[in-house]
């Protein structure tokens, strides 16, 4: 049995996971908070760094106090300490990694430095008591708000990036767009709920690079903008509807298009999608249908575990432990950490 106490600071989310895993690789959470910084970013239509870090440093001694305390474990029970180490935000991955780092230091246990990309892309296989721990080959679509990819998994650390954005994150063109409509941040949340109602054949907008295996988003974006003065006056509810649904259709066809190219080009058997756009209901459904319609198994994080979360952290962090890695306390943090 091993557990393993896991830190998320690489943006705005505090997050603190304590996660036990079994030597039949199953896993049982046992404790998991986060702290949520939306509100003291929200009046900036997007993150501070400067107010991020500060808050992280506010935040995680509480939330290490409530873990521990939640899980009923003293830290000297903890058999390694994991943070994520990129990518993300510098100043913000500096206080998770540094209270990881002094933990094990302290403890004398080891370290374990990573990837966040790698917490989304695995995320999907977090399944708790009854868990191979097993990761099949898939075909991985990683969409946050910083990061749009795709990645052919083999095993365990063994990725190789297929396609990745040219410009704008899924995630990023959603907040975005949202500014650009004058709703909230994130922006993702907030069009998913206003194109349920809305018409998603409604108005024209440009998929992006149809023959490449990247990704592009910010001509959707631009098209958004100078859809505007031409629709005038009138951005009601209806209208506002429509242009959030069409704007969400066009963003899923690109996704799901590539997705099932990709599969189909790399012989995989696995789907897998997650990262925070992959809350969104219409993007996991239709994803699903096509991948049932093309012959192929679909997996999606479970919703709690898509937008950033220690969880995804730990489970990672627990699957690496369990098959011999370790990292050095030596070992830096990286804003621009590649994944593959
Ligand atoms: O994975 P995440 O929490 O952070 C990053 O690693 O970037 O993703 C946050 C992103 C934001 O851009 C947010 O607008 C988007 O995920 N998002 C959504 C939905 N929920 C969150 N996008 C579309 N539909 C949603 N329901
Ligand atoms: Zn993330």
């Amino acid at each position: 049995m091993k557990t393993i106490l896991a830190l998320e600071t690489s943006c705005d989310e505090t997050a603190i996971t304590i996660l036990r895993g079994r030597d039949d690789h199953s896993h049982e959470l046992l404790a998991s908070e986060v702290a949520s910084q939306v509100a003291a970013h929200e009046k900036f239509g997007g993150i501070v760094p400067e107010i991020a870090s500060r808050n992280h440093l506010i935040y995680a001694p509480r939330l290490l106090d409530r873990t521990t305390r939640a899980a009923k474990i003293d830290l000297s029970e903890v058999d390694a300490f994991a943070a994520t180490s990129g990518p993300g935000l510098a100043s913000s991955l500096m206080i998770g990694a540094s209270i990881a780092k002094g933990l094990a230091i302290g403890f004398c246990k080891p370290y374990l430095a990573i990837n966040h990309l790698e917490g989304h892309l695995l995320s999907p296989f977090f399944c708790g008591a009854d868990c191979s721990g097993q990761i099949k080959p898939n075909l991985s679509l990683i969409v946050s708000g910083g990061h749009t990819m795709s990645v052919l998994v083999r095993d365990l650390a063994h990725y190789r990036l297929i396609g990745r954005t040219m410009d704008d994150a899924a995630g990023e063109a959603f907040d975005k767009v949202a500014k650009i409509l004058g709703l909230g941040y994130p922006g993702g949340p907030e069009i998913e709920r206003r194109a349920r109602s809305g018409d998603p054949t409604r108005f024209d907008l440009p998929r992006s690079m149809p023959d490449s295996e990247n990704f592009s988003f910010s001509g959707l974006k631009t098209a958004v903008r100078y859809l505007l003065p031409k629709i005038g006056e009138q951005l009601d509810g209806r209208v506002l509807a429509d242009l959030c649904a069409s704007f969400q259709q066009a963003i899923i066809d690109v996704l799901v298009t590539k997705t099932m190219a990709a599969a189909k080009k790399y012989r995989v058997d696995l789907v897998t999608v997650s990262g925070g756009v992959s809350c969104n209901e219409e993007l996991r459904r239709q994803l699903h249908e096509a991948c049932s319609r093309k012959g192929f198994e679909f997996k999606s994080a479970e919703r709690w575990l898509c937008t950033d979360n220690a969880a995804m952290i730990g489970f990672a962090a627990l699957l690496r432990f369990q098959a011999g890695f370790e990292s050095q306390v030596t070992e830096e943090i990286d804003p621009n950490l590649a994944l593959a």
